[in-house]
């Protein structure tokens, strides 16, 4: 017997879907399309990425989720009366390059697995708070961004696993810090069914340059989100609509004069790679 939940689901599935048809005056051949595409999008690509999840990404599904998964969770706590404030940090889609099971390493260290001569060494810091504005200690905070090429270590055989890309746990005031690099901004994979959607949209496949997060600790809600850089290009027009105001951050130089592009300081274990 069907579920509650599926019984409240399917029928406006089903009646949205077929609207949509109707109004639109689907032809076989474009049902038939759409179908193989969809098969398409179900094969594992050579990155291993979702291909199914970036086709709902190019469609604004992936980010209209999200968003209603935050309402819908802080409404709750709201009304649970856990939330002190409702200050609580905005979530953003995980997107395609995700990897489980990464090493804890050390706070203060690099996640920039290899010299990348043109980018700019960026201190990456940060406090994690439970609902009441507490610190936790021992969160996890899953960091990834794409390399100065615009690739993800898992688009790209020939960088060190895990380029741009680690696992800290926040220390006993909720903090944790790294060395990474300013993202640049990217365009998704387009070379397979998303791509394919975007260039019969007549869309541009970029998005603005960004750093993903995933922070976990025993007994919290995970957070999943993304910073976004101010000064970057896509800010307005991110392929898969992911940018919220409150995540966009400024990348503050440091250390003016020193050794990198904008005087981020390099790591001393990078310099002589
Ligand atoms: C998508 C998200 C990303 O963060 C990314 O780097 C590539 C693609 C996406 O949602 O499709
Ligand atoms: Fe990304």
């Amino acid at each position: 017997k069907a579920s509650p939940r599926v019984r409240k689901a399917f029928p406006i599935l089903i009646k949205k879907l077929h609207e949509f048809i109707v109004e639109a005056d689907v032809t076989v051949e474009e049902w038939l399309a759409a179908c193989a595409l969809l098969v398409e999008a179900g094969k594992v690509t050579n990155d291993q990425r979702d291909e199914m999840v970036l086709v709902s990404d190019v469609l604004g599904v992936e980010s209209l989720v999200d968003i209603l998964e935050f309402k819908r969770t802080s409404e709750a706590a709201k009304k649970e009366q856990r939330v002190k404030s409702n200050e609580a940090s905005h979530s953003a889609i995980l997107g395609p390059f995700y990897r489980h099971g990464v090493q804890v390493q050390p706070n203060g260290t690099t996640i920039v697995r290899q010299f990348e001569k043109d980018a700019d060494y960026t201190r990456l810091f940060g406090q994690v708070f439970d609902h009441e504005g507490k610190p936790i200690k021992g969160a996890t905070v899953d960091i990834w961004h794409d390399a100065p090429d615009g690739l993800y270590d898992a688009q790209d055989p020939s960088k060190p696993q895990n380029h741009c890309r680690g696992r800290f746990a926040t220390d006993e005031n909720g903090r944790y810090e790294t060395i990474c690099l300013r993202p640049t901004p990217y365009p998704i994979p387009f070379d397979h069914s998303a791509g394919k959607l975007l260039q019969l949209m007549g869309r541009h496949p970029y998005r603005p340059a960004h750093i993903h997060f995933w922070i976990e600790a025993p007994g919290h809600k995970t957070l999943v989100s993304q910073v976004f850089d101010r000064e970057s290009d896509y800010l307005k027009d991110d392929a898969v609509f992911a940018v919220k105001d409150s995540l966009i951050i400024d990348f503050v130089p440091i250390d003016e004069g020193q050794s990198s592009k904008a005087g981020y300081t390099v790591p001393a274990e990078l310099k002589d790679v």
